[in-house]
């Protein structure tokens, strides 16, 4: 999919979201291990680069523009779903009798977040909007590093993610 250069760092994000969601969709009507196993992992490796961009680029950028309280469980919310990418990616339908249920799970997780970053009036997106922020500049850099990193994925697979928000604790 080519990334046209213009687009503003909202934009691009909410392409990102839309991206995911006919995945999901996909997923939710896909027959067949194989089929589900293959969308699957195209839902982790989209929502990795996602991920990171954001928490790279995007959420640093918000730092003392938006509301403190949202932008942390933000970055609690993406641990969450990381969780579950991971559980995603080290199993399979086949393996896995909660396969399905754990990429239904994720799903609502994601829906969820989406409609935190992009609510009307008080979202993520639109008190970031409100602020001064490039979004120009900010869309370039994020559309950069997006491409660097799902080439990267793509190569070397989707690296087990790395939680922002949470201490590794085994439990
Ligand atoms: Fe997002
Ligand atoms: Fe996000």
């Amino acid at each position: 999919m080519a990334e046209a250069k213009s687009q503003d760092a909202i934009a691009l994000l909410k392409q990102d979201h839309r991206t995911v969601e006919e995945l999901f969709a996909k997923f939710e009507k896909a027959r067949g291990d194989g089929r589900k196993q293959e969308l699957a992992e195209q839902i982790c490796l989209e929502l990795s680069v996602h991920a990171k961009i954001e928490e790279e680029i995007f959420y640093p950028a918000c730092e003392g523009k938006v509301d403190e309280d949202l932008l942390k469980e933000s970055y609690v919310e993406h641990d969450g779903a990381k969780l579950l990418i991971a559980e995603i990616m080290a199993g399979g339908p086949k393996a896995d009798e909660y396969y399905d249920a754990k990429v239904t799970v994720l799903q609502e997780e994601i829906e969820h977040h989406v409609e935190e970053e992009e609510k009307r009036m008080e979202g993520l997106f639109a008190q970031a909007r409100k602020a001064d922020l490039d979004m120009d500049a900010l869309g370039e850099q994020l559309a950069a590093r997006k491409m660097e990193l799902t080439e990267q994925f793509k190569t070397a697979g989707v690296p087990r993610p790395e939680l922002s928000t949470m201490d590794e604790v085994s439990v």
